[in-house]
């Protein structure tokens, strides 16, 4: 069988982590080019370094998603090196404020629409003229099950709920023109995110809402971005995915 992304560019965010690593890596694996973007230039080298010796085609570039001219050099950059992009998984986020006196504060609401909203807006803003350019692409944008339910903090659910309306209103937009635009909505995923909440005796707690009876590996929800990323779902726009093991069906 013929991968998935042979001859194929991609571009993942917030790639030195949890979600954007297992994804950056699984799009190599199946054929893609991919540019490897984080804040962090040490682990985004890192899930470059993975994806080389893997026999993969890797760039990795240190780039904050809240920042528009290094959004728009972080396409200017892909393309460059690899000739045109076809995927992008906006990916980077934080989730902050599970402290005591966190509740109404407005520095973390701030960064959580700078970083999760502002920088999937800023990355479809560089990334969809040029799939344009290139007669069409595909565009998966993180959100969580804190973009579909309202349990979590209130910065983390209203920067998610507004990721997936960004990503409904951008897909009505470039719907016609070969560019397919869906999220990515996961449960609790064994990530760093989720170690210090593991690791702070949340374990059971976090396992117990999900129906499937545990949190999820970062390597299921890559399989339903690269699967949304593709032309298997070349009939699917819009739609915010849960991959939740079912705690959204309750
Ligand atoms: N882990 C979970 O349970 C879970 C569940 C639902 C949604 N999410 C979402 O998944 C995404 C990835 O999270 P993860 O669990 O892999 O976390 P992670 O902390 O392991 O990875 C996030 C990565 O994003 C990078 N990053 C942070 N701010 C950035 C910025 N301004 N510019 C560029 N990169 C930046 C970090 O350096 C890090 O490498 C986030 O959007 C998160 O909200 C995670």
């Amino acid at each position: 069988m013929k991968a998935r992304f042979e001859g194929r560019v991609a571009i993942v965010t917030g790639g030195g982590g949890g979600l954007g690593r297992a994804a950056a890596s699984a799009f190599a694996r199946e054929g893609a080019a991919v540019a490897v973007v984080d804040i962090d230039q040490v682990a985004a080298d890192e899930t470059a370094a993975i994806i080389d010796a893997e026999g993969g085609r890797a760039l990795s570039l240190a780039i904050d998603v809240a920042e528009s001219a290094q959004v728009e050099r972080m396409v200017a950059v892909t393309v460059k090196a690899f000739g045109r992009l076809d995927a992008a998984f906006n990916n980077a986020g934080v989730s902050e404020g599970y402290g005591a006196d966190d509740e109404w504060n407005e520095a973390i609401l701030d960064r959580a629409l700078a970083i999760n909203v502002r920088g999937v807006y800023l990355g479809m803003k560089y990334q969809v003229p040029e799939m344009q350019r290139g007669g069409g692409g595909a565009i998966v944008n993180t959100a969580s099950i804190a973009g579909l339910v309202g349990t979590g903090t209130y910065h983390y659910v209203a920067s998610k709920h507004a990721v997936v309306g960004l990503t409904r209103a951008v897909a009505m937009k470039y719907a016609s023109f070969g560019i397919r635009i869906n999220a990515v909505c996961p449960g609790a995923v064994r990530t760093a995110m989720v170690e210090r909440s593991i690791a702070a005796g949340f374990g059971p707690v976090l396992d117990a809402l999900h129906p499937i009876g545990r949190i999820g590996e970062a390597t299921e929800i890559a399989d339903a971005v690269l699967w949304l990323c593709s032309d298997q779902a070349s009939f699917v726009t819009g739609h915010p995915l849960a991959v939740d093991g079912g705690a959204t069906a309750r």
